[in-house]
């Protein structure tokens, strides 16, 4: 076992097993294999149409397998709906954040918990749990959501998915467009969350330094199949990946 990280003595909750998968005959995933264990951060990184996003639309349902498997805490799920895979737990935030620019920040928010059977007492305890992490936020709660600027947004999108207290968090380019201060705010924020929640959390980057410096562990994609994966140390300090990453 490598060093940092022993997961062998638990069930993963997360398993893609030889997944493939594609949009119309075009194949875009090549037999994937991963495994999220409980209370994990783990980074999914590569290149710009490496299959990243694919993979998280397989995870939340959106896009079905064509082969392979697919299990939650071991319960096969394989052709499951998004919200059935909510219901199992599963928040997808997606790349671009797609929030109603139409509307304010707290009705964005009110939306992550649409369709889920909360009460309003619940939500509510819910929406102020989520400006406490981000208080950014709070002070705009009337603001209507497309005159955020780019960090409010990201705070928004990442506070609409934990409205519905997922217990599997995938989150794509978090920091695609912002500013580094802002970047490592929000990471930072999220951490404080997954030390507080019992939430497993998978982030999506380009920016492979930052994704491992956040992350325990990773998997890199390349062309739709997984190159590598390690624990973050390993990663970072692998001389293939040095060269074809950081240029180094
Ligand atoms: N809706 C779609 N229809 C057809 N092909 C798609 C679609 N979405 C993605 N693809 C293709 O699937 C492959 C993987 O794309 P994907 O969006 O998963 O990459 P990515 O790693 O998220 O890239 P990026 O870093 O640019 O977001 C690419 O070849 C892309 O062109
Ligand atoms: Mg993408």
């Amino acid at each position: 076992m490598v060093s940092g990280v022993n997961n062998s003595l638990k069930q993963p909750i997360i398993t893609l097993k030889n997944a493939s998968t594609g949009y119309g005959i075009a194949q875009a995933l090549w037999e994937i294999t991963l495994e999220l264990y409980p209370r994990e951060i783990v980074a999914l990184i590569g290149s710009n149409g490496a299959g990243k996003t694919t993979v998280l639309r397989v995870l939340s349902g959106v896009l079905p397998l064509w082969s392979g498997e697919y299990k939650i805490n071991g319960e096969d799920v394989k052709g499951y709906t998004p919200p059935d895979l909510v219901n199992k737990g599963i928040c997808h935030v997606p790349e671009g954040r797609q929030l109603f620019y139409g509307l304010s920040v707290e009705e964005n928010l009110r939306m992550g918990a649409f369709a889920l059977k909360k009460s309003r007492a619940e939500i509510n305890e819910r929406l102020e749990w989520i400006y406490n992490f981000f208080p950014e936020i709070a002070k705009r709660r009337n603001q209507l959501a497309g005159t955020l600027s780019g960090g409010e947004q990201q705070m928004v999108a990442i506070g609409r998915g934990l409205m519905g207290d997922p217990s599997i968090l995938l989150i794509d380019e978090l920091s695609l467009g912002l500013a580094p201060v802002i970047v490592d705010r929000i990471y930072e924020t999220l951490q404080k969350i997954h030390r507080e929640r019992e939430i497993t959390i998978m982030i999506v980057e380009q920016d492979m330094e930052l994704a491992l410096s956040v992350a325990s562990r990773g998997y890199v994609l390349e062309n739709g199949r997984i190159s590598i994966s390690g624990n973050s140390r390993d990663l970072i300090n692998n001389e293939a990946i040095r060269e074809a990453y950081l240029g180094v």
